[in-house]
Formats: structure tokens, sequence, C-alpha cells
């Protein structure tokens, strides 16, 4: 038995709702093949796409100790066997949830293969602790909108209370991924820990703002609600240009521009394809202009 499982790069935060927003796009994304086998245990087969960054040993790769960890909750890890094949499409530490997208694939192949006996929402802590085991901290807002699609919110992690929210149809996501590495262990170690009343309020007045906007799919509300006061301001410092490529952004019409993630990908939350392209592409010139190398996904909000 063997299958093969594709799941999507996401846009945790959402631009204003760090680690409780995140959506998922149709691409990049990342595949797992995953192979019965006789002899029990979790072993990687192949790891492609990974520059050979990721570990193969089955105890450290996110991939195989969240797949174990399931199979040890239901009781059968020394009876099943099973093999990986990793297949990476998109680039490692980007911004992109690319970790997220290999667990939540692995997790979903597993559960396939056994039959479904965990429902999606079962499913969902065993993805957070692969998120915990690839960068410390275990948020749901990249492995969320992989599992289920869609925009995601997180009302809270302890326990998790995950909402899909409505997705306006022509909202589209103008990516851009300059080549510049940014551990998200790293970027969260930067963020301050208090933040000032006035900007709590401005904050969440935004998230509300987004949520209605999403609700009524209101994009002139969904613009002016998509900023964010409290990380952009310290996490920009880690991304060449980033002030530079808003302008573009917004110049070009876009309802609003930020940090993907934990960056350094950026994202131009658009209405309509064509202004989410206009707006990666000439992002993606200003970078060239800059020598900094770069990658562009365009994409639905999906
Ligand atoms: N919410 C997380 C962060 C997403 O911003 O650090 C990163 O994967």
């Amino acid at each position: 038995d063997t299958v093969r499982v594709f799941a999507p790069a996401t846009v945790a935060n959402m631009i204003c709702g760090f680690d409780i927003l995140g959506f998922a796009v149709d691409y990049p994304g990342d595949e797992v093949l995953m192979h019965r086998v006789t002899a029990p245990g979790v072993r990687i087969r192949s790891i492609t796409g990974d520059e050979g960054r990721l570990p193969l040993d089955a105890d450290k790769n996110t991939v195989s100790a969240c797949v174990k960890m399931l199979l040890e909750h239901l009781g059968i890890s020394r009876e099943i066997g099973v093999e990986i094949e990793l297949i990476k499409h998109m680039p490692i530490g980007s911004g992109l949830g690319s970790s997220s997208a290999s667990t939540v694939a692995g997790l979903f192949a597993i559960n396939s293969l056994l039959g479904n006996p965990l429902t999606k929402e079962e499913l969902l802590p065993f993805c957070v602790e692969g998120e915990r085991l690839a960068c410390g901290h275990g948020h749901a807002d990249n492995v969320a909108p992989a599992l289920m699609g869609g925009i995601t919110l997180i009302r809270g992690h302890h326990p998790l209370d995950v909402i899909k929210l409505p997705v306006p149809e022509e909202l589209y996501a103008g990516i851009v991924f300059p080549k510049v590495d940014v551990p998200t262990r790293d970027a969260r170690q930067l963020i301050k820990e208090k933040v000032l009343l006035k900007d709590a309020v401005t904050q969440w007045g935004n998230i509300a703002g987004l949520i209605a906007g999403l609700y009524e799919s209101d994009y002139g509300l969904i613009s002016r609600s998509m900023h964010d006061v409290l990380i952009e301001p310290t996490r920009a410092i880690l991304i060449p240009e980033f002030y530079v490529m808003k302008q573009i952004a917004l110049n070009a019409g876009a309802l609003s521009f930020g940090i993907s993630g934990s960056g350094p990908s950026v994202v131009a939350v658009s209405r309509g394809k064509e202004i989410a392209e206009n707006a990666a592409n000439l992002i993606q010139q200003h970078l060239t202009d800059c020598e900094i190398d770069s990658l562009k996904y365009v994409s639905p909000v999906n």
C-alpha cells in the first residue's frame, strides 16, 4: 500500500493575527509518499528538494517523529511498518510553513494508510507537536490551515479551538521569498514580551475588523484592518528592503502587505490575481535591482 499526500504552504499570522490567523495557498507545497512495509518501524527512505538540510534519522526528522508519535498514541507502533519519501517543493526557513506542510502531509498520510482512525480535528494536536519539534514553539497557525484549508482562526491553543473562516472569492496572495535565511526560532526570540495597551487596542480592533471583513467579503474593511503594530516593526529589521517592498505593493493596489509567518517571505494580499501578480513582479524587480535573489508564488487564498 502506498499513499501520496500534498499539503500546501501557509501564510501564518495573516498580517495582524500573530499566532492566531493563517491561510493556505494552492502552491507551493510539500508531498509525502508513504509506503506500508512488513518490518515494523518508521523509516525515511528519501528526502528530495531540501538541499541536504533535513535529517534522515527517523527520530530527528519532524515528519517521521510525528508519525511515530501517532502510532504510539494508537498503541500500534510495534506492529506497523512504514517508509517515507519526503518531496519538498518549497524552501526551508522561508516563512511559508515549510515544516508544517511536511508534517501535515506525513500525518495525513499515515492516518489514511490506517483507514482514517482520526478525524482532521483529532490529527491537529499531533501536527502542533511537529511544529514544536521544528521550532521550539507549538503554534497552530500554519498547521491548521495546511490541514483544513482556507483561512483558520486559532481561538485558543489550550485546548485547541480552531474555527474555519469564510474566504472571499477574489482574495489572492502575491508572495515573494527574498533568499535570506530567517529561522522561526530566531524571529520569535526578537519579539518583545510586553506590549503597550494602546497598541493592543489597535491590534485587536484590526483583528476584529478583518474577521468582520471576511464574513462580509468587504475588501475595504479587510484592507483597513490588515495592519500589524505589534510584531512587524521588530521583525521587519530582518527582512531586506521591507518598507520599500511595502510601498511598492500598496502602490500596485494591494489591499495589504506584510510578513508571511516569521519571514523572510512577504505577502501582498490583493483583490484579484492581476494585482497580486503585478505587486509580486514589481517587488521581485526591485530585489533584483538590489542584487537579492527571490522566488515568487501567486495563488488564491484557498
Ligand atoms: N505565528 C508564527 C510566528 C508563525 O509568527 O512566529 C511562524 O511559523
